[in-house]
């Protein structure tokens, strides 16, 4: 953690979450797809980390990057012709860092049938400053009962990153000591 960083985010006014949600929407087309003929997973996860990107760095007003991106889960295909709609907020925001999770959305480019959920994702963005070192962000003020909940869940996911992170490190400096490296 960087002096920077440990600046007070309370120096900064709280900004609601709809200030910074985003959705990006693009037609799937012919060159985006794998060898059983559905989008590429990848092409979504582009699309997710875009989003999520435009979201922490309209939250953070400026350079924000991915730290890390967690529960990428797929639930039905994505294919050509499909209007994908990638759906991005604020649920979370520590000291530097923000949690942003991401909703995609599919349907048919020419029809008028409801739009379904085919994926979702979480990512942690840290703010940056020109030297690529981490700044505080203004805190997210979640205002609906489901940005609530949103946020509640996120501080969840954030408390399992951290311990999991502190447990690896400690077992692999536990296995350098009995190596004797
Ligand atoms: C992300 C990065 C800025 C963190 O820098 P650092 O010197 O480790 O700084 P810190 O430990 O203070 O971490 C900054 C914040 O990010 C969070 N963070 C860092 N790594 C994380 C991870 N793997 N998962 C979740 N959160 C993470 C920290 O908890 C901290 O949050 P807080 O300030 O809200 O408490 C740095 O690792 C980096 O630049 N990574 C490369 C990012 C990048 O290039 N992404 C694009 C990939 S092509």
């Amino acid at each position: 953690m960087t002096d920077q960083a440990h600046a007070d985010p309370g120096d900064q006014p709280g900004k609601p979450t709809a200030v910074s949600r985003t959705t990006l929407s693009h037609i799937m087309s012919g060159n985006e797809t794998n060898l059983l003929g559905t989008v590429h997973g990848g092409v979504i996860m582009k699309l997710v980390d875009d989003a999520a990107g435009a979201v922490a760095g309209r939250h953070s007003e400026g350079p924000a990057v991915t730290a890390s991106m967690d529960e990428m889960v797929f639930l039905e295909p994505v294919r050509v012709g499909d209007l994908v709609h990638v759906k991005a907020q604020v649920n979370w925001t520590g000291r530097s860092s923000m949690e942003v999770g991401v909703r995609v959305l599919a349907e048919r480019w020419n029809e008028s049938t409801p739009a379904s959920h085919v994926g979702s994702a979480y990512l942690v963005f840290a703010a940056v400053d020109e030297d690529g070192r981490p700044r505080p962000v203004a805190q997210v003020v979640p205002e609906s009962e489901q940005d609530k909940r949103r946020y509640q869940e996120a501080q969840i996911r954030r408390t399992h990153r951290l311990a999991r992170r502190r447990e690896i490190k400690e077992l692999r400096a536990r296995r350098t000591v009995e190596s004797g490296g």
